[in-house]
């Protein structure tokens, strides 16, 4: 297993060129078996997790290419049912995006039920409502999820989300896309990442109204037609890097970045004393004045992301006076905490909240990567701390962050990687 050696001290500075958002490139990749013709996605990350999903795309007979650049065409025409296999499903909670596309398009489908990282329960009863609301049989046995029609098709109807999912929205949205009539989703989740989705089933040919919103109409179809889509920015690799400037006093453009797609991350950052602003090529993140100590809870988008918990919590480590993290996403999504503890941090839990006192500086120390967010706070954490740091098992970077080790070498940083 890698890992990386970090000597802080360093700023951040210059440019960083975001990849494509790991979070919109799986469902839309699952999508593809929707359709006999070929999609063409754009812009696709380098990340582990889509090579997973691809490799789940290739379970099912479907045709892979990649293309100059970042492209990346499906063709599913010749797909053929069978298994969602549990070592592919157990490696990426995501996987449960396949369901619904292999349920329409072979009739019925058997998906392991799925793994990935370690936070939190992370039911999928949502999924599986929305697919029985519009009229799909639902069981579970073996650790394994068996769907099928109830009739040719599904049939359109109201899918009420108890809780604005991500993945619940995105199950729902490609399952109306080819039911008979029209589906109304009410609390739909409104991140850029789902809106993306839809954009994509648009350029498929499917009717889509209000994605962004809480309540979304889809009109289904009978057949997808060839499209062609280009993936949006990874917002939280954005965010990402804009910590990393904050925290260690630097100034970096964050390129193809966009500020509406952070919700109210712009803001939060502000008070704690970082400036960003909008610039024509991206965003612009500079920290020259002391930080302050602000208060977060996570929420659903727009609010501020369970996915930027773990670095924020970084950054409040050396902010002068105390911080409230709440994590009101994922429960137990505080893996990171014990770790950056190790680097100096004063950090203290209490149910669902973290208290973060200050200090002075952080120390370098060995640490482990947990989950895929944990390990890039260490990472930020080591970029400031006094020392060397060594982080270890950090497959679980690769698994969604492009290059993170050369992309902060080149905006400065004192980083190589070992393999062990
Ligand atoms: C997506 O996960 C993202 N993953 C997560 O990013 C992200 O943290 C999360 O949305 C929230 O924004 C992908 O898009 C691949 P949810 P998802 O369904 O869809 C509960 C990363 O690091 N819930 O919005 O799994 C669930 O337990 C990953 O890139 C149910 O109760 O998240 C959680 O408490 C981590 N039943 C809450 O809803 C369900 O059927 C939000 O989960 C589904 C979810």
């Amino acid at each position: 297993m890698d890992r990386l050696i970090i000597r802080g001290g360093r700023r951040i500075e210059g440019s960083v060129q975001v990849s494509g958002a790991k979070n919109a490139a799986l469902p839309q990749i699952a999508t593809a078996l929707l359709s006999s013709e070929p999609l063409e996605l754009t812009n696709i990350p380098a990340v582990a997790d889509v090579d997973t999903m691809l490799a789940m795309m290739r379970e099912f007979g479907v045709v892979v290419s990649r293309g100059p650049g970042r492209l990346l065409t499906l063709d599913a025409s010749r797909a053929r049912n069978s298994d969602a296999p549990y070592d592919l499903v157990r490696r990426m909670r995501a996987s449960i995006l396949v369901l619904a596309p292999l349920l329409v398009r072979f009739g019925s489908a058997r998906v392991s039920m799925p793994g990935g990282c370690a936070i939190g329960a992370r039911p999928i009863d949502l999924h599986l409502k929305a697919l029985q609301t519009l009229g799909a049989e639902v069981s579970m046995d073996s650790g394994y999820i068996h769907a099928r029609l109830k009739e040719d098709r599904l049939r359109g109807g109201r899918v009420v989300l108890s809780s604005p999912s991500v993945g619940a929205t995105e199950t729902a949205l490609m399952a109306a896309s080819l039911a008979r009539g029209e589906t109304e989703i009410l609390n739909a989740a409104r991140d850029p990442e789902v809106c993306d989705l839809a954009h994509c089933l648009v350029a498929m040919g499917v009717h889509i109204e209000g994605a962004g919103t809480h309540r979304v109409l889809i009109n289904g179809v009978e057949k997808l037609r060839r499209a062609r889509h280009d993936l949006i920015s990874d917002r939280i690799e954005a965010g990402t890097y804009a910590i990393a400037a904050a925290i260690t006093g630097g100034n970096l453009e964050i390129l193809g970045a966009h500020l509406e797609h952070l919700g109210t991350v712009g803001a939060i950052l502000e008070n704690a004393g970082v400036a960003i602003w909008p610039t024509d090529r991206g965003l612009m993140v500079s920290r020259s004045g002391p930080l302050r100590s602000v208060d977060v809870t996570t929420e659903a988008y727009p609010g501020f992301p369970s996915d930027l918990q773990a670095q924020f919590m970084a950054l409040m480590t050396i902010a002068p006076g105390a911080s409230v993290i709440r994590e009101t996403v994922f429960e137990g999504r505080f893996m990171h905490v014990p770790e950056l503890n190790r680097l100096g941090a004063n950090i203290s839990l209490q149910g669902s909240a973290a208290l973060v006192r200050g200090v002075e500086r952080l120390h370098g120390a060995e640490v482990m990567a947990t989950d895929l967010r944990a390990s890039v706070s260490l990472v930020l954490a080591a970029l400031v701390a006094e020392g060397q740091t060594t982080v270890h098992r950090i497959y679980h970077l690769d698994r969604g962050y492009e290059s993170l080790d050369h992309k902060l070498v080149q905006c400065g940083a004192d980083i190589h990687r070992v393999s062990e």
